[in-house]
């Protein structure tokens, strides 16, 4: 108590000196630079609430940071002012406790006090004297010696954030901050790694940028860093080619910001120094409500309508769930107990049917091929393991590590195999009362557990032994999914009620024309246990397998599928697979058991045409077999528009649904699928799945979809073959400029960049009315073209791209077009003006870029309230003006 009085005397020198500055500041903000010595406080800010040095333009500030006003943690910190956006923080894991506590800037750096004196931060030692404190106008705080050479600088060391022209490299971490007052580090990352840029919370991953759906991938190679500008989001090679992108509205601030919540929010903003943001520039990961870690709390079940409790448990008291037979969840803090190791019994409580985690998604399953019962073991012997999940389809075994958060309910996607159990220390006989007697006590205990212990034995043996039986039998079926616990429970009538549901599962239905059925034992051993995957399409895994008679097949595993019925199924089933065209992947067989679908289909030894076509090594795709290509996929989906009884619209066709075999074989892949989903699901499907680029315009307006929508993403396929690359590619030339709006008649187009334009239908456009087609062709293949083919294909995908769906050639006509027995059409230039726009950079419906976060917007608006909401959209993504619009419509 005696020694602060001599170091109060100062402060309180300070202080009033302080009150003197304040009013002599008061408004008195500096601009871009602070020269030692200097002193601030929240204190003596007080007027302009800490901020103490704002850069030239005014969008950034120097701050002392009081957030949320709460009075007790202060933090030297850098804001965007217009949105009041924290981008930067020193002293995060120590605040100042009082807005009196100086922050001095000396020519040895600066350096953060607590309110006696102790220094909480301070800037690294330099080799040379600091002359001044910059902060400039991309919002990097800095310091510099005399010479202005930057010693020490903010951008080097981010914390939540980055900003444009800011580089997160390679091994860069965003830690987020605890929450909105608190800046400490929080439970979420974001890391960049050589491949990919991801979200982790406790060390498990919730999201990744190479899987999310508005992201492109450009090139292979490693990452060196990521960045955001001025066009989008990217993670950039160490030579500048980007790797993977996302295209956003033009902007020219943007500020990529990991919450507090575990969302990594990239805001843009129309000008730096201003808090408007251009109409469709947001950017939130992860995009569905339930995909975040803690998205309900601790064991919190989240559903589509809300946050509840997986069925055997019920809401703690802190927010979240706890197990309804009082049990308790345990956690990896009691891995260090005394006990050494957790010696005493653990059990599992299930989670119920179609419950899975967010993990699971990102995580290779720790165990593959082996029952549950090994599942349970590895989870029982790893003591950081809170709880396992069970894929009965796959065999696989993915356990929950660490922490547990919410659970995410599938039942409303249908097509969950998983089986979920939390790892649960059994609750103390619920009568260790203190006040009866030392011996009734006893028997309370004893009595149960005795009569438990026999009861496990007996009937445990019993059940184990049938319920082998019957899981080799059969697959397991997910509405049997209960309480582990319950195993030592089972009665005899649950065993029936095991066996009444396999019997359900192997009913007949009999349709004419189904194609083989396979039971799902034959389909494992027809995939070898789903050993060989080949590839991801948009409705699920697809394995290599082999029929007995020792054709290959492909295997896809349907996800996604909604509740409907196994008849439903059957049906489409029996029309696709009464569909034979050689150029359409023939339907070999079918799987359907419980809430499994699975399609059996012919091998095609070559992979899909993305494959060949695209891939930057290996051997090219000759003109020649380009030609076949185009002219095999167009015959295969004239047969599906007119050859069939049932008109099929294939709704996604793309490069990734034309297969190739050897012998110059083309066959489209995927048709008659969309019928299997649900009209909402269908909604997703087209928009999500992978179609952007190809996707027809009245997709955004209220127009019917019909064949002609196939035909439209049919023209962006040819283009693809004519150029060897996609459309929208990683060359972006500086489109956008200051031209005038001479998208109106599409005639006055600027041929001049024909060229230069990245985007590749708007080349060809500009190419056709110059007529200059040779140049269009693939540059890989050096000249060895038929000049007059490659116009003829031009021709044909121009006039398939006609925005009027009328206008637009039916498949038999365009397969007649390219073979050259029809007559070629000649494209109208003016239902092709909307190209411009796409290709000026304002990304519409058919390109990849920030459409797709409009897009997905608008359909989830339009699946919300019925159809009004999307008959009212214009089907142009708002952030275009009225000017803009003028044309194409
Ligand atoms: C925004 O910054 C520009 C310079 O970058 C400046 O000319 C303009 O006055 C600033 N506007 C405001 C509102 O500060
Ligand atoms: C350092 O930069 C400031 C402002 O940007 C300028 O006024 C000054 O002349 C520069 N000093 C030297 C040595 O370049
Ligand atoms: C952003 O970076 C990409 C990739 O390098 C580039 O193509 C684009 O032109 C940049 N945008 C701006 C506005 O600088």
């Amino acid at each position: 108590m005696g020694s602060p009085m001599p170091m109060r005397l100062p402060l309180v020198v300070l202080l009033l000196l302080g009150v003197v500055s304040l009013r002599v500041r008061a408004g008195k903000v500096a601009t871009e630079l602070v020269k030692p010595d200097f002193t601030a406080s929240y204190l003596l800010f007080i007027d302009t609430y800490g901020v103490f040095l704002a850069s030239t333009s005014g969008a950034f500030q120097a701050v002392v940071y009081n957030p949320a006003s709460q009075q007790d943690r202060y933090y030297l910190a850098v804001l965007h002012a217009p949105s009041k956006t924290c981008v930067w923080v020193a002293n995060r894991a120590v605040p100042i406790t009082d807005r009196a506590a100086p922050l001095h800037l000396t020519a040895r750096g600066i350096s953060v006090e607590d309110p006696n004196g102790t220094v909480v931060w301070s800037t690294p030692p330099f080799g040379a004297p600091v002359a001044a404190l910059r902060l400039d106008n991309s919002g990097n705080l800095a310091l510099l010696d005399g010479r202005n050479a930057t010693l020490w600088q903010s951008f080097d060391r981010p914390t939540d954030s980055i900003v444009s022209s800011q580089r997160l490299p390679v091994g860069g971490i965003l830690t987020s901050a605890a929450s909105d007052s608190d800046l400490s580090e929080g439970d979420y990352r974001l890391n960049v790694t050589a491949a990919d840029a991801v979200l982790t919370w406790m060390g498990s991953l919730y999201w990744r940028l190479s899987n999310d759906v508005n992201s492109i991938k450009d090139h292979d190679g490693a990452v060196a860093y990521m960045a955001v500008n001025g066009t989008g989001l990217y993670l950039f090679a160490a030579d500048g080619g980007v790797v993977i992108q996302v295209a956003l509205p033009a902007a020219e601030l943007r500020i990529v910001k990991l919450g507090y919540d575990g969302k990594l929010l990239v805001a843009s903003f129309a000008s730096a120094n201003s808090s408007s943001t251009p109409m469709g520039g947001g950017f939130e990961v992860p995009s569905g409500g339930c995909d975040l870690p803690l998205s309900c709390g601790a064991l919190g079940l989240c559903t589509p309508k809300g946050c509840t409790c997986p069925p055997l448990f019920a809401a703690s008291h802190d927010s979240g769930c706890a197990p309804s037979n009082g049990s308790t969840v345990l956690s990896v803090s009691s891995c260090g107990d005394a006990t050494g190791g957790r010696s005493f019994p653990v059990s599992y409580v299930s989670l119920g049917n179609g419950v899975t985690y967010y993990a699971i998604k990102f995580a290779p399953p720790a165990l593959a091929g082996d029952n549950i019962s090994s599942c349970q073991e590895l989870c029982t012997s790893n003591c950081a393991c809170l709880g396992y999940f069970y894929d009965d389809s796959s065999l696989s075994c993915y356990l929950v590590l660490h922490q547990l958060g919410s659970f995410i309910n599938t039942n409303s996607t249908g097509g969950s195999d998983k089986l979920g159990y939390i790892k649960v220390q059994s609750s103390q006989a619920p009568s260790s009362s203190n006040s009866s007697s030392s011996n009734s006590t006893l028997i309370a205990i004893l009595l149960p557990t005795i009569i438990a212990f026999v009861l496990i034995v007996v009937v445990s043996a019993v059940v184990i032994t049938s319920w082998r039986k019957e899981r080799r039998r059969a697959g397991r079926h997910p509405s049997r999914s209960r309480d582990l616990q319950l195993r030592r429970q089972r009665s005899p009538s649950d065993s029936a009620h095991l066996v009444r549901e396999i019997v359900d599962d192997g009913d007949d239905i009999v349709i004419p024309g189904l194609p083989t059925r396979f039971t799902h034992d034959e389909i494992e051993d027809i995939t070898n246990s789903f050993r060989i995957k080949i590839g991801a399409g948009g409705f699920g895994a697809v394995y290599k397998g082999e029929l007995p008679d020792g054709s290959l097949v492909a295997v896809k595993k349907i996800q996604g599928v909604g509740m409907q019925g196994k008849r439903e199924f059957c049906t489409e089933i029996a029309v696709i697979g009464n569909i034979h065209h050689i150029n359409l992947v023939r339907l070999r067989g079918f799987c359907t058991e419980g809430q499994r679908r699975l399609l059996v289909y012919e091998y095609m030894n070559r992979g899909s045409l993305d494959r060949s076509l695209f891939r930057p090594t290996g051997p090219l795709l000759e003109w020649k077999e380009r030609i076949d290509v185009a002219i095999g996929a167009a015959r295969g989906l004239a047969y599906l528009h007119f050859g069939c009884d049932q008109r099929i619209i294939h709704c996604d066709v793309k490069p990734e649904n034309i297969l190739l075999a050897d012998g110059g074989q083309v066959k489209i892949a995927d048709f008659g699928l969309a019928k299997l989903l649900t009209p909402e699901q269908s909604g997703l499907f087209t928009t999500m799945r992978g179609t952007r680029g190809y996707l027809a315009p009245e997709w955004l307006s209220n127009a019917p979809i019909t064949d002609r929508t196939d035909v439209y993403s049919f023209g962006m396929v040819l283009l693809e073959l004519v150029r060897g690359r996609k459309n929208r590619s990683e060359h972006v030339s500086d489109v956008g400029g200051g031209e005038a709006s001479d998208s109106s008649n599409g005639t006055t187009g600027s041929s001049s960049r024909a060229a230069k334009s990245d985007y590749f239908p708007l080349a060809a456009l500009e190419g056709h009315e110059a007529r200059r087609y040779a140049e269009l062709a693939d540059p890989r293949l050096q000249g060895r073209v038929v000049a007059e083919e490659v116009e003829r294909v031009v021709k044909v995908a121009l006039c398939c791209l006609h925005e009027d769906p009328h206008l637009r050639p039916s498949m038999a006509v365009v397969a007649g077009m390219l073979e050259g027995t029809m007559e070629l059409w000649e494209p109208r230039v003016q239902s092709l003006g909307f190209l411009r726009l796409y290709g000026r950079g304002f990304t519409g419906p058919a390109d990849g870029g920030g459409s797709g976060i409009k897009l997905n917007q608008m359909w989830s608006v339009g699946d919300r309230s019925g159809t009004t909401s999307l008959t009212t959209m214009s089907g142009w993504p708002s952030y275009m003006s009225s000017s803009q619009l003028s044309g194409p419509r």
